[in-house]
């Protein structure tokens, strides 16, 4: 099938590249030149495990190509993807200025029937606006629409086997041609048990944030719960144990921790706020959940401010882990930032490492001389009067901490991730602060 993907941002670079590997014949299309001559020699600007693979692999089989050329890419696709970014507005609203502007272009080169699916999270009723959209700008008397709503769901890290390997794919049409294309478009995807679930567009639309924002809800509430954990001398890690195990429950999501990250949580449990205002109702678990996170990220800095009596100034404090979550270097929302951020203004430096986000740390940071990016976790902690470890990548997990004692001037975790064991640090002789772990 001829396929088209507009925006080669996360989800619209992995779609078209997963699609091109079960031998569909896919185009990108993407207004930044410097990034499409870079994917069209085999290179890819985000870091996500086995993407790179599969771009050259497809783009040497001439499966896969990348272009600025709008009118080339909408004449190649009868099924195209728009998945462009959705930033918020400057009042948390998911901003559509993209998605419309490849709908415009969508209507403007078009010479015959096309698919239209969203890809990109959007508020329910962008459908609608693409369907207008595609209808006022129509050049094209034999062009005709039809508008799917298509969410995506996959995780950063994982990206490619969520696209390879979806738990569901969430089909929102009122049209029997599109719903039998995007069957055929999805066979590889969907083999030994139906995955697709055919609805409404505007169910659809809602699914997406609903998903989101149910995940960032139980992990708020248990950030909430390790606040008390900490305040009535419990455990947090036990009572997830004990909650987990009860399947209506389950084991996922329900890490406490230094608060949810990354370019999806944040942003769309802000943008359902605000729809939910422009609709009239006001979405008080919601802005409950954004509220716990947003003070769960200052609670490292808390910790440590309270640790060393408010004396900050000219301390150095060592930081293990910058991303807003493993195996990625995404940098967005990331609760490193908000740390560093404060730890700053107090008065410290920061000497910091993290696997893959030290370019993106650079590219954000580097103008700063109080902070300093080391090449090894080990080489973070010599001289820092602390450790701080904010995103739980593999590698952080079982550390020396004869090393970590040696290197610090006086011993002590801030573990945002809850990665150690009080126990096992305070018979070696380290201070230990983990979160909601107040046994
Ligand atoms: C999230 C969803 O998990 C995907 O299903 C969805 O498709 C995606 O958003 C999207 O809308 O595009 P992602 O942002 O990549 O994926 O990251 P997650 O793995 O969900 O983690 C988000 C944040 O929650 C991270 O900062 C992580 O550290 C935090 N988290 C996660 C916790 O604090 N506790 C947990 O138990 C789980």
């Amino acid at each position: 099938m001829k396929v088209t993907v507009f925006g080669v941002g996360y989800v619209g670079l992995v779609q078209g590249a997963v699609l091109a590997e079960v031998g569909h014949k896919v185009v990108c299309v993407d207004v930044d030149q410097s990034k499409v001559d870079f994917l069209n020699k085999g290179g890819v600007p985000i870091y996500e495990p086995g993407l790179e693979p599969l771009v050259k692999t497809n783009l040497e089989a001439g499966r896969l190509s990348f272009t600025t050329d709008a009118k080339a890419g909408v004449e190649h696709g009868d099924v195209i993807f728009i998945a462009v970014g959705t930033p918020p507005d400057e009042d948390g609203s998911a901003d559509l200025k993209y998605v419309l502007e490849v709908a415009g272009s969508i209507a403007e080169h078009a010479q015959k029937h096309k698919i239209v699916i969203n890809k990109s999270t959007v508020p329910v009723g962008t459908a609608d606006k693409v369907r207008n959209k595609l209808k006022q700008v129509r050049r094209c008397e034999q062009a005709s629409f039809d508008v799917v709503s298509n969410p995506e769901f996959l995780k950063e890290g994982a990206a490619v086997s969520d696209c390879m390997r979806p738990d569901r794919i969430i089909l929102g049409t009122d049209s029997d041609i599109a719903e039998k294309t995007l069957r055929e478009l999805y066979a590889p995807f969907n083999r030994n048990h139906d995955k697709i679930i055919v609805m409404d567009i505007r169910s659809a639309e809602l699914t997406k944030y609903a998903a989101n924002c149910m995940l960032a809800t139980k992990i708020s509430f248990m950030n909430e719960m390790s606040n008390l954990a900490e305040r009535f001398g419990a455990d947090i890690e036990n009572v997830r144990r004990g909650i987990g195990s009860d399947a209506r429950i389950g084991y996922q999501f329900i890490y406490a921790g230094c608060g949810y990250g990354g370019s999806c949580f944040p942003k769309d449990v802000q943008a359902l706020v605000r729809s939910a205002n422009s609709a009239g109702y006001r979405a008080r678990i919601l802005e409950a959940v954004e509220s716990v996170n947003y003070a769960q990220k200052e609670k490292l800095f808390e910790y440590i401010y309270r640790h060393f009596e408010g004396d900050l100034e000219g301390r150095t404090i060592a930081l293990w882990g910058l991303s807003f979550k493993p195996n990625t270097d995404d940098m967005r929302e990331a609760s490193s930032r908000v740390l560093m951020e404060k730890l700053w203004q107090a008065g410290a430096k920061v000497q910091a490492f993290d696997p893959k986000a030290m370019d993106e740390t650079q590219r954000i940071y580097g103008h700063r001389d109080d902070l300093q990016l080391l090449g090894t976790k080990e080489s973070a902690l010599s001289g820092a009067d602390a450790l701080v470890v904010c995103t739980e990548w593999q590698m952080f997990k079982a550390p020396d901490f004869e090393l970590i004692k040696e290197r610090l001037t006086a011993p002590v975790i801030f573990d945002g991730r809850n990665l150690y064991e009080p126990d096992q640090l305070s018979a070696m002789g380290i201070q230990y602060y983990g979160i909601g772990r107040g046994k």
